[in-house]
């Protein structure tokens, strides 16, 4: 029997790049349209490190709201080998960091600035475990031996096992998993203690593998970090979302970058997703005969991983023929190339 609509809570997405300026005033509305709350990434140019830099993009983020727009933005603190752990905690009590986010340095756009070290950071998670602060990680190894589709699961064995096991009481979530390993990883930790490692799965992640990327031509609008791996990982993927397990649930990565940043010799990695995103999760959990996992995916497992309440109103999803635009265009004039944009999709939000 085939589901026609389907009500839920209202869903959060828990990992998001709004950027700044024309940009975040281009793709906020996008998210606010189905979304109650997200994760904001803090990889600006400079990063946000502080708790007053937090706080003055969440109001740069805020003024972008349509104007009866209630989503609420939960902001990241970017971890340094340099950062403040009494900063950082002091945020995290005060209620405007959710959450840090912890880039190794030279992983992926605007990273520059991230931990070069594990070792650097200690002190800080030391205090993060105390106070119960989840660490969100970038899983990629960054040595430029290893393989671009290997980054990931290197980095389960070479940097996430160690500290498991040195901060084995430290919330983590993996980010944007890609692999079979990782959903096979954080299974078996889930398994062990519950409630210590999550994961977020993108909406692009469960619909294209890596031969998508070179389908007819290179489609530079298709790369992203951790790129897209090979079907094998897409359909573990896909399991490990309609599962309904409470350590997998929605993160976009909805990463917007202009179209003469991704179609040139060396482009950007980032897919924007934002627009079309509820939909296309909606879609893969159709296709999987899972709908009735979109739920605790979407709106139950984050928030109780997170140690927050979940939202109370519900969303409406239709199936119904629908379509986005092929791109979102800034005020001055960028272009942003949407992730389906311009196919029809055979789910609509009410
Ligand atoms: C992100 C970005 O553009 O900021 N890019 C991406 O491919 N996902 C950074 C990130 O999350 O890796
Ligand atoms: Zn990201």
């Amino acid at each position: 029997m085939s589901i026609d609509q389907l009500t839920i809570r209202r869903p959060d997405d828990w990992h998001v790049h709004f950027r700044d300026d024309t940009m975040l005033a281009a793709v906020v509305p996008h998210t606010a349209r189905q979304f109650a709350r997200a994760i904001v990434m803090p990889n600006l140019v400079p990063p946000v490190t502080t708790i007053a830099a937090a706080n003055a993009y969440r109001e740069r983020i805020v003024a972008a709201l349509p104007a009866d727009s209630d989503f609420a933005p939960l902001m990241t603190c970017y971890l340094t080998d340099t950062a403040d752990p009494n900063e950082i905690a002091r945020g995290y009590d005060e209620g405007v960091f959710a959450a840090v986010k912890f880039y190794p340095a030279g992983a992926t756009t605007n990273s520059d600035s991230g931990v070069s070290d594990v070792k650097n950071v200690y002190g800080t998670l030391e205090r993060m475990q105390e106070i119960g602060m989840p660490l969100l990680v970038h899983g990629e190894v960054t040595d430029p031996s290893v393989d671009i589709f290997d980054r990931e699961a290197i980095y389960i064995e070479n940097v996430l096992t160690p500290l498991i096991s040195d901060f084995p009481e430290l919330k983590i979530v993996f980010e944007h998993v890609t692999t079979k390993n990782a959903v096979d990883f954080v299974r078996a930790r889930w398994a062990e203690t519950p409630g210590r490692l999550g994961a977020t799965v993108t909406a692009h992640h469960l619909v294209i593998n890596r031969t998508d990327i070179f389908k007819g031509g290179i489609r530079p609008h298709l790369y992203c970090l951790p790129i897209a791996k090979r079907e094998t990982h897409r359909l573990a993927l896909r399991d490990a979302a309609t599962s309904g397990e409470a350590a997998f649930f929605l993160g976009t990565d909805t990463a917007p970058h202009g179209r003469s940043a991704k179609e040139t010799a060396c482009g950007c990695a980032g897919i924007f997703t934002a627009p079309s995103a509820l939909e296309t999760y909606t879609q893969v959990f159709d296709e999987e005969g899972a709908l009735d996992k979109l739920e605790p995916f979407a709106s139950l497992n984050g928030p109780t991983f997170y140690g927050l309440a979940a939202n109370t109103g519900t969303v409406t999803l239709e199936r119904s023929p629908s379509s986005f635009p092929e791109a979102v265009t800034t005020s001055d004039g960028e272009v942003i190339q949407v992730f389906g944009g311009g196919e029809q999709m055979s789910w609509r939000l009410a």
